[in-house]
């Protein structure tokens, strides 16, 4: 059984009062067929844990380090994450390897961290908008399957999360269509595990997520935008309950 999993990934956006207010919305209800997690930037997280640690609600960071301690200014450990309590943390995101420089190694040494420290890495992988044009999808998306999960244990890949984001789908409003991203979520199953929980990622919203939630190997979502609208984010949660865990 692959348990559905939304996670919210706010990148560089909220405040200590949207998360007040994230908090409000979803504590309102009871979760039970799916997996909810939010992933805050840094400094809110030990506010994260004060308002969810009780809860049904997990949560978790948006990067963590390579390294595992020293003199890396400005760096936060997964050792540190775990000591918040931080059940996920999002790894190799599209920003990150943009803006900061993120190789596949990079990404697989993190995800090495993570794992280490008890946290559960959500690695993320996609094409951008050339390589689609080019019909590289395929072969781009495996290759950064496989630089980290051939570097894994079985036992450290069945705790492994992969989020499928196309570049070219995030926050632009042109999510992927659900048939073509569950042929790339087919493949990169076919790199991990029959219980790797796949998600997808790009322009995810209360509209398109049943759509996508139909698919058979599209375990959840990896949701930016939407995300920051507490009362968007429980519609999402709703929808996702009403479809469930996908039993294979
Ligand atoms: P988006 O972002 O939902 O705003 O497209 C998704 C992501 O980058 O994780």
């Amino acid at each position: 059984v692959r348990k559905t999993l939304l996670v919210a990934n706010w990148k560089m956006n909220g405040s200590l009062d949207l998360l007040s207010q994230m908090h409000e919305a979803l504590l309102a209800k009871s979760y039970s067929g799916v997996g909810i997690a939010i992933c805050p930037p840094f400094i809110f997280l030990p506010q994260t844990q004060n308002l969810f640690k009780d809860s049904q609600i997990a949560y978790g960071a948006q990067d963590v380090s390579d390294q595992d301690n020293g003199a890396y200014t400005g760096q936060i450990s997964a050792k540190m994450l775990s000591q918040l309590a931080c059940d996920y943390v999002i790894i190799g995101h599209s920003e990150r390897r943009q803006y900061c420089g993120e190789t596949d190694k990079i990404i697989a040494a993190k995800c090495q961290r993570a794992l280490d420290a008890g946290l559960v890495p959500i690695l993320c992988v996609g094409e951008n908008a050339t390589q689609k044009q080019n019909g590289e999808t395929e072969a781009i998306v495996l290759s950064q399957v496989r630089s980290v999960v051939d570097s894994l244990t079985t036992e450290q890949l069945e705790k492994l999360v992969i989020a499928y984001e196309p570049i070219w789908a995030i926050g632009t409003g042109l999510a992927a269509n659900p048939l073509d991203a569950n042929k790339v979520h087919e493949l990169i199953r076919k790199a991990s595990l029959q219980t790797t929980r796949i998600l997808y990622g790009g322009s995810a919203n209360a509209e398109n997520i049943r759509e996508f939630l139909m698919q058979p190997n599209i375990d959840g979502a990896l949701i930016g935008g939407a995300a920051l609208k507490p009362e968007v984010f429980v519609q999402m949660i709703n929808i996702s309950e009403a479809l469930c865990t996908k039993v294979y």
